[in-house]
């Protein structure tokens, strides 16, 4: 792949977080300064009407606001009453919080691998690590695609297995007519300020649609409580601030348009890249209709390509080049396990911008830009 040395005036990061507040005139401003003015700063009516609209747009009965993704997914576990001596089958190619929470709850995660083209947990690999400890299934809905939520929810029941979906990266992607995080006993969400659905900081979100699990989750997030001073378990404190549940309400109705356009996106730089021999295309299946958290390709030389990129102002970033059965707070879990497609994933996967407010001339300078490079011609001047 040949280089050349080019200094870009175009600048073009994998998202911008103030073009979406412009687009949004003032509402999440507005949303902070009506929190400060109403001192409310613990529960009260933000969190109660967002966790409300939250569960509705996801087709569940409840949703209980926490701090972050990674709360949601220790406080899931614990509420589904897993714990130690619990096996939590979980997929080698996401975000360490996925493995890490089942450490957290005391359970023991059991690493498996992905399906080449997809990057998901592999349906054969996840059956095949089934056994006398299993107690949970937590798919990944990784970078906007969900999971097969048909043949996993099945795969659980059969096995009376807990399945929990983390939808950290797929808030409003669907399966069929199945919205991420409605499937699973749990979905857990992350509303990390680059998530598709993003606060001003860490805050996250669990919906299911049982009202003893939403209590469950409800008693753990806030130290157990009871009542007053009483606490009958010990729990943690999970909350989440007001603060981000107002912004998150603004930005609720806007998510499926930024969704959509996300879509468009991605279709304009599949047509670009799918035809071109040297890149692979990560594959969708026809039920899943993606929100596209990341937009990945897979390219053999990605160190060169990302440099080329860089110079010619385009960010790129790559979503995860460590699979979690290499990482070395993982390594008491992961002595025999063997999971080739995520290595596979670690070394070749490349996240281009595929934000909502990436303009059309800016979607068109990215193609423009990668398209060589990835033919091996080297950076536009
Ligand atoms: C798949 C996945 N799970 C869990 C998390 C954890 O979320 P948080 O960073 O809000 O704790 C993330 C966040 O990046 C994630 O991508």
């Amino acid at each position: 792949m040949s280089r050349r040395p080019y200094i870009s005036e175009r600048n073009i990061p994998l998202l911008d977080l103030a073009a979406q507040h412009r687009e949004m005139g003032g509402a999440v401003e507005e949303a902070v300064a009506r929190v400060l003015a109403s001192t409310r700063f613990i529960g009260g009516p933000e969190i109660d009407r967002f966790e409300s609209s939250f569960a509705d747009y996801c087709g569940a009965a409840h949703c209980v606001g926490v701090a972050n993704g990674t709360d949601a997914l220790t406080v899931a576990l614990r509420a589904l009453g897993i714990g130690p001596g619990d096996e939590v089958i979980v997929p080698s190619m996401t975000f360490i919080a996925t493995a890490e929470s089942a450490v957290l709850v005391g359970a023991d995660p059991v690493i498996v691998d992905v399906d080449i083209t997809t990057g998901l947990m592999s349906y054969d690999a996840a059956a095949a690590a089934i056994g006398p400890r299993t107690a949970a299934i937590v798919a990944v809905h990784l970078w906007g695609q969900c999971v097969d939520l048909t043949r996993f929810r099945e795969l659980a029941d059969r096995h009376s297995l807990v399945f929990i979906e983390d939808a950290a990266q797929a808030h409003g992607a669907r399966f069929g007519s199945a919205r991420a995080g409605s499937v699973g006993d749990i979905g857990c969400f992350s509303f990390f300020p680059g998530k598709n659905l993003g606060a001003v900081g860490d805050a996250g979100g669990i919906v299911t649609s049982d009202e003893a699990i939403a209590s469950a989750a409800r008693r753990i997030r806030d130290h157990g409580r009871d009542g007053k001073y009483l606490h009958g378990i010990i729990g943690t404190n999970a909350r989440l601030d007001p603060l981000h549940a107002a912004v998150l309400s603004e930005k609720l109705p806007y998510l499926d348009g930024w969704n959509q356009r996300r879509r468009e996106n991605a279709a304009a730089f599949d047509a670009a890249f799918g035809p071109i021999p040297d890149v692979e295309l990560i594959h969708q299946a026809p039920e899943a209709e993606s929100v596209f958290h990341q937009y990945v390709v897979r390219v053999q030389e990605r160190d060169g390509f990302q440099e080329a990129m860089a110079a010619s102002g385009v960010a790129t970033g790559v979503h995860y080049p460590i699979p979690l059965h290499q990482q070395p707070s993982l390594a008491p879990w992961c002595a025999d396990v063997d999971a080739p497609a995520a290595d596979e994933m670690g070394r070749t996967v490349v996240s281009l911008p595929v934000d909502p407010c990436l303009s059309a001339s800016d979607r068109d300078y990215v193609i423009e830009t990668a398209s060589p490079i990835m033919q091996g011609t080297g950076a536009p001047t």
